[in-house]
C-alpha cells in the first residue's frame, strides 16, 4: 500500500484530499499543528502527527518509505500573525527539504491560477517562491493551480444577504470556481500523472454578474448590484497597502486583484 503524507488536512481542501486518499486505499499520514481542528470535520487517516510545522526538527524521520507528499498549507483566514513567507514558502520548504532527504518520489503543491503572473502580491510572491524551489529541486512535482473555490462564493451570499452586491468594473469578468471534492480528486490523480502544472477550474464559467444574480435568487431577494469603477478599486488597493501591514492587506490585495481578472482554469470536472 502506497504511503502518502498530507499537510493541510485541517483546511477546506485538505480535508477532501484526506477523504479521497483513503477512499482510494492509500496509507495516509496527516501532519497538523492542532488535532483539535479536526473536530466535527469527519477526517479519516491512518496516522495523525501533531507538532510545530515551522520547526525543521518536527519532520525528521517522518518521510521514510513515503511515496508522495501533498501540501495545501497556506494562510487564508488564519490570523496568528505569521507572514506568507513564513508559511506559504517556509513551511512548504521544510516539507520539501525533508522529502528530498528521504528520497520521496513526488511532491504535489497547491498554488493559485495565474500565480506566476501575480508575484507582485504578497501571497503569490511567497507561493511562487516555493514553486520555484520545488521545480528546481530533484523531485518529481505537480503544481495544482485552481481558479477559485466554491466556498469563496459565500462572499456573494453575504453581500446579497445585506441587500446589495458590489462588483468591480462592469461585472463581466469570468471565473469557474471548483468544488473542494472535485479539486481533491485532481490533487490525488496527480500522484500518478506526469504533468508539472495543472490549471484547473470547475465545470461552469460564470460572469461575476451571474454569480451575484444566483446569490440573490437563492435568497429570493431582488437583484441589486452596485458597480465600482476601476479607479476606486485601484485607490482602495493603494490605500490598504499604505496604511496596513501585509498580514492585513495580503488577502485584501489578492481579492481586489483577482476580482478584476478572468480566473478561468480548464475543467476536467463534469457538471453535476
Ligand atoms: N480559496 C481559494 O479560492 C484558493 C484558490 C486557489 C488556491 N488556494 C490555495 O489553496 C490552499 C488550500 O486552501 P484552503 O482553502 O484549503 O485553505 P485553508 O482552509 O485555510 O487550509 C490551509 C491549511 O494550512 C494550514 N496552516 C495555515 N497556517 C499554518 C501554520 N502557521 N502552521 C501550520 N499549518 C498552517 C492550516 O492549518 P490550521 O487549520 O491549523 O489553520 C490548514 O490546514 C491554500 O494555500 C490557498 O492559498 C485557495
Amino acid at each position: 500500500m502506497k504511503h502518502i503524507v498530507l499537510a493541510g488536512a485541517t483546511g477546506y481542501l485538505g480535508r477532501y484530499i484526506a477523504k479521497e486518499l483513503k477512499s482510494r486505499g492509500y496509507y495516509v499520514t496527516l501532519l497538523v499543528r492542532n488535532k483539535q481542528s479536526f473536530k466535527n470535520k469527519m477526517v479519516i487517516a491512518d496516522n495523525v502527527i501533531e507538532g510545530d510545522m515551522r520547526d525543521k526538527q518536527f519532520y525528521k524521520g517522518l518521510f521514510e518509505d513515503v511515496d508522495a507528499v501533498i501540501s495545501t498549507v497556506g494562510i487564508t483566514r488564519q490570523k496568528d500573525g505569521a507572514t506568507y513567507i513564513n508559511i506559504d514558502y517556509g513551511v512548504n520548504k521544510l516539507l520539501l527539504d525533508e522529502a528530498l532527504d528521504a528520497k520521496v518520489r513526488k511532491f504535489i503543491y497547491t498554488s493559485v491560477l495565474h500565480g506566476e503572473n501575480l508575484k507582485h502580491l504578497k501571497i503569490c510572491q511567497a507561493k511562487e517562491l516555493f514553486v520555484e524551489a520545488l521545480q528546481s529541486s530533484n523531485i518529481e512535482s505537480t503544481i495544482i493551480r485552481p481558479s477559485g473555490f466554491f466556498s469563496d462564493m459565500e462572499e456573494f451570499i453575504h453581500m446579497a444577504k445585506s441587500g446589495r452586491v458590489y462588483l468591480f468594473g462592469d461585472g463581466k469578468k469570468e471565473a469557474n470556481p471548483i468544488d473542494g471534492e472535485d479539486l481533491a480528486k485532481v490533487c490525488v490523480d496527480a500522484i500518478n500523472l506526469s504533468d508539472s502544472e495543472i490549471n484547473i477550474g470547475g465545470p461552469e464559467i460564470m460572469t461575476h454578474n451571474k454569480m451575484a444574480k444566483i446569490a440573490f435568487n437563492v435568497l429570493d431577494k431582488p437583484i441589486k448590484i452596485m458597480y465600482i469603477p476601476s479607479w476606486i478599486r485601484k485607490s482602495l488597493l493603494w490605500t490598504v497597502q499604505k496604511i496596513t501591514d501585509q498580514k492585513t492587506y495580503g488577502s485584501i490585495e489578492f481579492f481586489l486583484t483577482v476580482m478584476s481578472m478572468d480566473m478561468v482554469g480548464s475543467s476536467m470536472v463534469k457538471k453535476h
